[in-house]
């Protein structure tokens, strides 16, 4: 074991954190777990943009907020254990692990919520889950004080909202979006990857056939990039669309033109399981 693997802090509650001697410069990745090598790598931008004295802090919280009622909070993914692990393997310094008791009272009665982007693309089918995404990273970063804390583009409206947050609360937070990262078959690695049997994992790369298919069509307009992106899912027998549209990769307002900054985001359902993916056209 070297060094820099032992030294791993594990943290529970929010006291020790805020008590925590801050590094020279912290940078922060925080996640809910069930930790792959998209997170991997995450740890490893973290590392760079940390510099050689600064300290990565890797959050696992699965939080309640964002889930939709009858969604998967129960199931999703708890790996504590194999987790920490992985943490100690990738060099992270820092591991905040707080319990859902300590992250909120039962009579709490404030919310973040950005009211531009949040009822789109996702949000039409999770109605409250970027109030809840914006609720808990607004607590990470009061109860961590990173300089800087990364996003994946995987999560592309994510990372947009939590900007928005950033920039019109005066977070003192630099937000770097992480590439998305994908398994050799072009599946975007998830955690909920796992939940796929085995004819669903062999039938989902065909969400990056298709995303690919799309980037690949030339000029075309959105409405014959999302026919396109449709027929080659379909062709899945498995796959249930949720939604495959074109937006400002911006502002995240549907497009009928594909410009440079355009996105093409999508969703959808292999048997209970729900797989978001996107990729910038033009
Ligand atoms: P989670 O799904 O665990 O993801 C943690 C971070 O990893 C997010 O920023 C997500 O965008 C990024 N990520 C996941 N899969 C990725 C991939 N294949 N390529 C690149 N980045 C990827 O997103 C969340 O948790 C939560 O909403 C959270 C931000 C932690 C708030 O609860």
């Amino acid at each position: 074991m070297s060094s820099s693997v032992s030294k791993m802090r594990i943290i529970t509650t929010i006291a020790e954190a805020q008590a925590q001697p801050q590094a020279k410069r912290r940078v922060l990745v925080p996640t809910m777990g069930a930790l792959h090598k998209a997170h991997g790598e995450m740890v490893r931008v973290a590392r760079k943009h940390a510099g050689h004295d600064g300290e990565v802090a890797l959050s696992i919280f699965v939080n309640p907020l964002q889930f939709e009622p009858g969604s998967d909070y129960e199931r999703y993914p708890r790996l504590e254990k194999t987790d920490e692990e992985f943490c100690r393997n990738a060099g992270v310094d820092l591991l905040f692990r707080p319990g859902v008791a300590e992250m909120y009272a039962n009579d709490r009665s404030v919310f973040v919520e950005e009211s531009s982007f949040s009822n789109r693309l996702e949000g039409k089918s999770r109605p409250r889950h970027f109030r809840g995404v914006c609720t808990v990273v607004a607590k990470l970063f009061n109860i961590l004080s990173p300089d800087a804390a990364l996003f994946g583009e995987k999560d592309f409206q994510q990372l947009v909202i939590v900007r928005r947050m950033v920039r019109d609360l005066n977070f003192k937070t630099d937000i770097i979006a992480v590439p998305t990262m994908r398994e050799e078959d072009g599946l975007a690695c998830s955690s909920r990857n796992q939940y796929l049997n085995i004819e669903e994992r062999k039938q989902a790369p065909v969400l990056h056939r298709a995303l690919l298919a799309a980037a690949n069509a030339g000029n075309k307009s959105a409405r014959e990039i999302v026919d396109l992106v449709s027929k080659v899912i379909d062709e899945a027998p498995l796959a249930r669309i949720d939604y495959v549209e074109v937006a400002d990769s911006e502002t995240l307002q549907p497009v009928e033109t594909v410009r440079p900054n355009s996105l093409l985001a999508l969703a959808v359902s292999f048997g209970k399981t729900r797989l978001i993916d996107n990729i910038r056209l033009g």
